[in-house]
C-alpha cells in the first residue's frame, strides 16, 4: 500500500478536474519525485481509464485520481428557473442557451470500478466521503483511499468510516470547497487552525491543502506534521497542465487583483478570480450541484471561446499571484526549496 512518508518530495499535485489536470501533469509531478494526480471529475468512465493507462505509459512512479463523490443536491425547480431567468440576458448576448439541469452523479459506480480494476496507487475523494465498505473494497485492491474535509466533524466522518489518510483543505484553497454540505455557513477557522483542531483528534496522517503557493508556506504545513503539502493553483501555469488559454492568460494579467468564494457558477462553493460574472450573480443564485454547473455550461463555454475571463470560472486559491510557470519539475523544486 502507497505510504505518504515514502515519497522523495512531500508535495501533493492536488486533482484539478475541468482542463488543469493531465496525464502529462500527474506523470511529470510524480517523475520529479512529488505526487501527481488524474482528476476523474466530469469526465466518463471510459476517459479515466484511458488517462489512467496515458499516465502509466509516462511514469513507472505512483499517482493518484480524485473522484467526486455524489451528493443530494439542494436544488429546487423554482430556484433553477429564477437563476435561468436571470441568466437570460447573458445567454442572450452569446447567442446560446442555458444548458439543462438533469440528475447526474458523476458516473460513480463506474469509476469505482475502474479504480478497483486499474488499481491506481492512491484514490482521493471530494464532496462527501465513501462509506466503509467502498474504502475496504479500495483496502483490498491495494488502493489508499484519501477523503478530503474541511471540518473536523467531516475529518470524523470520515476516520469512522475508515479513511486512513485526510487531505485537510484550508478556506483559501482554489477550486471547489471540499464540503460535505454546500449549504454549510462558510469556514470560520484558517487552514492553521484547523490543521491543529484535526492533528488534536487524530494520529492519521494529514496532507494539507489551501493556499500553498510559495516554498515558505510549503515548509510551514510540513513542520506543523503535515505528511504532504497539496498545491493547485501553484500547478495551473505548468507547460504540462491543460489549463485554458484564457485561464492561463486572466492567471497573470494585472486586472485581477484577488479572489471570492462563489456558487454562482456551479451551485456549490468554489474559490476563483473575482470577475464580473460572480459579481453579478453571486447574489441570486441558488445551492444546486450539478444542477447549476449545468445550466451555466454552454454561457461558460462560449464566454471561453470568445477569450472572455469575465464570463466563466477561473479557479483559482487565494496563493494566485504567487503562482509560476515552467515545467512541472521546475515547480515542485521551487515549492520544495525551503523544506528542511
Ligand atoms: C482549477 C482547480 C480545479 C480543482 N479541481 C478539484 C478536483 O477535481 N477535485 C478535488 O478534490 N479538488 C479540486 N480542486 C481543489 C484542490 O484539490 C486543492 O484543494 C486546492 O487546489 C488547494 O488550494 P490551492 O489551489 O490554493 O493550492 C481544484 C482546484 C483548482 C484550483
Amino acid at each position: 500500500m502507497f505510504d505518504f512518508r515514502a515519497l522523495r518530495v512531500p508535495i501533493v499535485q492536488a486533482p484539478m478536474a475541468g482542463g488543469p489536470s493531465t496525464p502529462e501533469l500527474a506523470a511529470a509531478v510524480s517523475n520529479a519525485g512529488a505526487l501527481g494526480f488524474l482528476a476523474a471529475g466530469y469526465r466518463s468512465a471510459a476517459d479515466l481509464d484511458e488517462q489512467i493507462h496515458r499516465a502509466r505509459l509516462l511514469t513507472g512512479e505512483a499517482f493518484g485520481v480524485n473522484l467526486f463523490v455524489p451528493q443530494p443536491s439542494a436544488a429546487t425547480e423554482e430556484a433553477l428557473a429564477a437563476y435561468v431567468a436571470a441568466l437570460a440576458p447573458r445567454a442572450a448576448r452569446y447567442g446560446v442557451e442555458t444548458g439543462s439541469p438533469h440528475p447526474d452523479d458523476d458516473a460513480w459506480a463506474e469509476k469505482l470500478d475502474v479504480l478497483l480494476a486499474l488499481r491506481p496507487a492512491v484514490a482521493s475523494f471530494t464532496f462527501g466521503s465513501p462509506d466503509a465498505e467502498t474504502i475496504g473494497r479500495l483496502a483490498d485492491a491495494d488502493v489508499l483511499a484519501v477523503v478530503t474535509v474541511t471540518s473536523l466533524a467531516e475529518a470524523q466522518i470520515a476516520l469512522a468510516n475508515g479513511a486512513p489518510v485526510l487531505v485537510v483543505q484550508g478556506p483559501l484553497a482554489g477550486g471547489h470547497r471540499g464540503t460535505f454540505d454546500p449549504a454549510a455557513p462558510p469556514p470560520r477557522d484558517d487552514l492553521d487552525t484547523l490543521f491543529g483542531r484535526i492533528r488534536h483528534y487524530t494520529d492519521a496522517p494529514l496532507v494539507v491543502a489551501g493556499g500553498l503557493t510559495t516554498p515558505a508556506s510549503v515548509a510551514h504545513v510540513l513542520a506543523r506534521g503535515a505528511v504532504a503539502a497539496q498545491a493547485g493553483t501553484a500547478f495551473l501555469l505548468a507547460r504540462e497542465a491543460g489549463t485554458h488559454p484564457v485561464q492561463r492568460a486572466a492567471l497573470v494579467d494585472p486586472q485581477f487583483t484577488e479572489t471570492a468564494v462563489t456558487h454562482a457558477f456551479s451551485g456549490r462553493p468554489a474559490r476563483g478570480l473575482a470577475n464580473e460574472f460572480m459579481r453579478r450573480h453571486d447574489p441570486v443564485a441558488p445551492l444546486g450541484y450539478p444542477e447549476v454547473n449545468q445550466l451555466t455550461t454552454p454561457l461558460r463555454a462560449a464566454a471561453t471561446a470568445a477569450g472572455d475571463p469575465h464570463g466563466t470560472n477561473v479557479w483559482a486559491g487565494a496563493g494566485f499571484r504567487s503562482i509560476r510557470s515552467g515545467s512541472a519539475a521546475e515547480i515542485v523544486r521551487h515549492l520544495a526549496k525551503e523544506i528542511v
